[in-house]
């Protein structure tokens, strides 16, 4: 009876994979193998409980610190290399909190890359170019500042505001001359209350 169902069972394995039942009991098994060792390595084990493992990551985060107004340069030094700094990222200036997501960008993460900088131009352009891990988003068209807006939404329900960039005073042409109005209007202002 049993001889009967392998024979049964050898016959369909050579029929449906072309496989001599050997091969494919040495496949099934390396296959199981496999699977064992990756499950092994990614789930709990009774002998081995998470908390030991995994203790660093289990552990409760400070609550995150208001910073105030920091510059492009103080910043950096919150992109996860010390882990006793909180891990900061920023959007159109406005800088959050994301040590909860050490795993993205951590040192060795995917997005590590973005992490103690403003990258509104790099989300918005959904690139991972160095030129664009910046905070500068002129020129960006409709649908990339659109794309930023709905990060800035992510971020600002998914984390907590710690500060904003504080910016370099531009001194532009464009600024300038922008500005020349106003102090003309000052200066009759003064005269006509001086007489
Ligand atoms: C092949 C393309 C990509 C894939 C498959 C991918 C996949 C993912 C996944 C699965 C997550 C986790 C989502 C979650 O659990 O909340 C994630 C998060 C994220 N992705 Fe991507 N991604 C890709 C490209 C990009 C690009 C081009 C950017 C920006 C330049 C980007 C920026 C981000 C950021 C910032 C997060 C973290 C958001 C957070 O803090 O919650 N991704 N991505």
């Amino acid at each position: 009876m049993a001889l009967q169902l392998w024979e049964t069972l050898k016959e369909a394995i050579i029929t449906y994979t072309g496989l001599s039942p050997a091969t494919f009991l040495a496949v099934l098994a390396l296959g199981l193998a496999v699977y064992y060792a990756v499950t092994g390595l990614f789930g709990p084990s009774d002998h081995h409980p998470r908390s030991r493992d995994y203790g660093e990551e289990t552990q409760p985060l400070p609550p995150p610190v208001q910073l105030g107004e920091v510059t492009e340069e103080e910043l950096k030094q919150y992109d996860g290399t010390d882990p006793k700094k909180p891990l900061l990222m920023a959007i159109k200036g406005q800088i959050y909190d994301v040590s909860q997501s050490r795993m993205f960008y951590g040192p060795g993460g995917p997005y590590a890359l973005f992490a103690g900088k403003d990258a509104s131009r790099a989300l918005a352009k959904m690139s991972f170019e160095e030129k664009d891990l910046t905070g500068d988003i002129s020129g960006l068209g409709p649908f990339e500042l659109d794309a930023l807006q709905d990060w800035e939404y992510k971020f600002m329900s998914k984390y907590v505001k710690v500060g904003t960039i504080k910016k370099p005073v531009p001194v532009t042409e464009e600024g300038s001359s922008a500005s020349e109005p106003a102090p003309a209007a000052d200066k009759t202002e003064e005269k006509s209350s001086a007489e």
